[in-house]
C-alpha cells in the first residue's frame, strides 16, 4: 500500500510544545511525517538551521514515523520531491487564519494534488509562539511549560542574558 507522507513545515526557532502537539497528532494521521525546517533568507533566526533540526530531533525521539529535515526553497517543490500528499499546519487563533489561508491557496494553485491540513491547536497551547518563548527565556523566565523538556537547557543557555549571553 502507498505510504502517505505529510510535511509539517515551519521556522521552528525554536520548536515549542505547541509544534510538538501538532507533530504528534499528524503522526497518528499519516504513515510518515517530515518536520521541515524552512530556511527563510529574509529572516534572522536565533538558532541555525542545524541547531533547529537537532532540537526537533531530540524532541521527537520515540516517534518512529517522524523525520526531520531542513530546506531552502519553495515548499511545494520539496513536497513534490518527497511524494508527500499533505502539508500539515497548526492553527492557533483567528489571527493565524488569513495568512495560512493565503499560503494554502497559493500552494494548492501550484501543486493541486497536495492538501493543506489544518489542525486546531490544543487549548493549553493557544497562546504559544516561538518569539514569545524566546522573550521569556531571554529574561530568565520559566519556559518549562513552553518547550519540550529535551531542549529546555539548550534554549535557556543560548538565550538567557543572565547566563552570560550578551545577545
Ligand atoms: O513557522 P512559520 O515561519 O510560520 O512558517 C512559514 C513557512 C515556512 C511554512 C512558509 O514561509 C513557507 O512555506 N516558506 C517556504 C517558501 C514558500 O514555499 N513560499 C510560498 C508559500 S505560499
Amino acid at each position: 500500500m502507498e505510504t502517505r507522507i505529510a510535511v509539517c513545515p515551519g521556522s521552528f526557532d525554536p520548536i515549542t510544545l505547541g509544534h510538538l502537539d501538532i507533530i504528534r497528532r499528524a503522526a497518528t494521521l499519516f504513515d510518515q511525517v517530515i518536520v521541515l525546517v524552512v530556511i527563510n533568507p529574509a529572516k534572522t533566526p536565533s538558532f541555525t538551521p542545524e541547531e533547529r533540526v537537532e532540537m526537533i530531533r531530540k524532541s521527537v525521539e520515540g516517534m518512529p514515523n517522524v523525520k526531520v529535515d531542513a530546506y531552502c526553497g519553495l515548499l511545494i517543490d520539496y513536497v513534490r520531491e518527497k511524494g508527500a500528499v499533505a502539508i500539515v499546519k497548526g492553527l492557533r487563533a483567528v489571527s493565524d487564519f488569513e495568512y495560512e489561508f493565503q499560503m494554502a491557496l497559493t500552494n494548492k494553485k501550484m501543486l493541486p494534488y497536495a492538501e493543506t491540513v489544518f489542525l486546531t491547536t490544543s487549548t493549553q497551547n493557544m497562546y504559544l509562539s516561538s518569539s514569545l518563548v524566546k522573550q521569556v527565556a531571554m529574561f530568565d523566565g520559566d519556559i518549562t511549560d513552553f518547550v519540550p523538556r529535551a531542549i529546555y537547557n539548550e534554549v535557556r543557555e543560548r538565550l538567557c542574558k543572565k547566563q552570560g549571553n550578551p545577545q
